[in-house]
C-alpha cells in the first residue's frame, strides 16, 4: 500500500483532491497537513475536517502547519475560494475537532523517516521548506513528491508568469527545488499547463448530481462560487480543478506526460514566483523536476468520476463520455 501525506490549503479543489484520494484503494492517506494558502491555516484545518466528516473519515489525522509564507506577507485567496474557503457553502464546523498540539512539520518528521511515505503537495510549499530547515534527512526521505504548482508554457494565474502556490511563497518553493537539485532529488510539477485542461463544467456537475445526489450536491455546494469566479475572470463556463490532477497522477503515472529539466523559482521582481524551466539545457545542470505538459483528460475524468461517485467504468462512459474528451 502506498502511504501518502496530503499537504494542502483547503480550498475548493484541495477538497476534491482529498475526496479522490480517500476513495482510492491503492493509497493510504496517513495524514493531512495544512498550510496557509487559499485559506488561513485555522480555516484550512476546519475545512479539511468538514470534508473528512462528509466522507465519514474523521479517523484520518489532520495537523496544522505554517500560518504564513517564509519571507513575504501572507495573502489569502478567499476572493477565489469564498469567505469560508469552501465556496461559501458555509457548512457547519465539525464539533470537538481541535487543532492538535503536534505540528504538521513534527508529524512529517516522524512519518517520513521510514522512507516509504510520499507527499502530494497541493498548496504553497511552506511546510516542506520548514521541514528542510528542521530535518533535511526526513525531507530527503520522501518517496515521491508530487506538487500542484508552477507553469511552463501556460500563463500564470496570479501574475502573467506565476501560479498561485509558488507565487504565494516563492522563497519556500525556491528552497524545495534548490534542495532537490543539491541532493539529486526530483519534484513532479503538476502545473497550470496541465491543470488548466481540467474544467468541471455545468454539464458534468449536473450529471454528477443525477448519478449520485449526495456527492453531486456536496460538490455543487463547494464549487458554485468557483464557477462564478471563473466566469467573471476568464469567461470559462465551469471551473478549473487543479489539485485532483496531482492525486490522479500519483495514482496513475500514465495520466500526465512531460520532460525532466533543471527548474528554479524566481523570488523577486515582476516575475516573482515564476518557475524558470531550463527546457533547452542552457545551464547544463542536472534536472531536479519533472515538468508535465500533456494530460490524458479522459483517463483523469474516468478515474475521478468513478471514484468519487462510486460508479462502474461502463456507467461512467455511458453518461459522461460526451463531456470528458
Ligand atoms: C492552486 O492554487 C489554489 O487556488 C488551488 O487550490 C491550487 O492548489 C492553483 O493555482
Ligand atoms: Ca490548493
Amino acid at each position: 500500500m502506498n502511504k501518502v501525506i496530503i499537504d494542502c490549503d483547503p480550498g475548493i479543489d484541495d477538497s476534491l483532491a482529498i475526496m479522490l484520494a480517500l476513495n482510492s484503494p491503492e493509497i493510504e492517506v496517513v495524514g493531512i497537513t495544512i498550510v496557509a494558502g487559499n485559506s488561513p491555516v485555522e480555516l484550512g484545518f476546519k475545512n479539511a475536517k468538514k470534508v473528512l466528516s462528509f466522507l465519514n473519515r474523521l479517523d484520518v489525522p489532520v495537523y496544522a502547519g505554517a500560518d504564513r509564507p517564509r519571507v513575504r506577507d501572507y495573502v489569502n485567496a478567499l476572493d477565489t475560494h469564498g469567505e469560508d474557503g469552501l465556496g461559501e457553502s458555509f457548512l457547519p464546523d465539525i464539533e470537538g475537532q481541535e487543532i492538535p498540539e503536534k505540528s504538521a512539520v513534527s508529524f512529517m518528521r516522524e512519518t517520513l523517516k521510514t522512507g516509504d511515505v510520499s507527499v502530494i503537495a497541493l498548496g504553497p510549499l511552506t511546510n516542506l521548506a520548514r521541514l528542510i530547515d528542521e530535518d533535511l534527512d526526513a525531507f530527503l526521505s520522501i518517496k515521491r513528491l508530487v506538487s500542484m504548482g508552477g507553469n511552463f508554457r501556460s500563463h500564470g494565474n496570479c501574475s502573467p508568469v506565476a501560479e498561485y502556490n509558488y507565487w504565494e511563497d516563492p522563497d519556500s518553493a525556491r528552497l524545495v527545488f534548490d534542495t532537490l537539485y543539491e541532493h539529486q532529488g526530483r519534484i513532479e510539477m503538476v502545473g497550470l499547463d496541465v491543470t488548466r485542461e481540467i474544467v468541471l463544467t455545468p454539464d458534468i456537475l449536473q450529471e454528477m448530481k443525477r448519478v449520485n445526489p449526495k456527492v453531486g450536491d456536496f460538490v455543487e455546494k463547494i464549487t458554485w462560487f468557483y464557477f462564478k469566479f471563473h466566469w467573471e475572470w476568464e469567461h470559462i463556463r465551469g471551473c478549473v480543478i487543479n489539485d485532483p490532477l496531482a492525486v490522479a497522477q500519483f495514482l496513475n503515472p500514465a495520466i500526465l506526460n512531460g520532460f525532466e529539466a533543471f527548474t528554479q523559482v524566481e523570488t523577486g521582481g515582476i516575475s516573482l514566483g515564476q518557475t524558470v524551466v531550463d527546457s533547452m539545457g542552457f545551464y547544463r545542470k542536472e534536472s531536479n523536476a519533472i515538468i508535465y505538459t500533456d494530460v490524458d483528460k479522459t483517463t483523469f475524468w474516468e478515474m475521478f468520476l468513478t471514484r468519487i461517485l462510486e460508479i462502474e467504468l461502463a456507467q461512467c462512459k455511458e453518461i459522461f463520455a460526451k463531456y470528458i474528451y
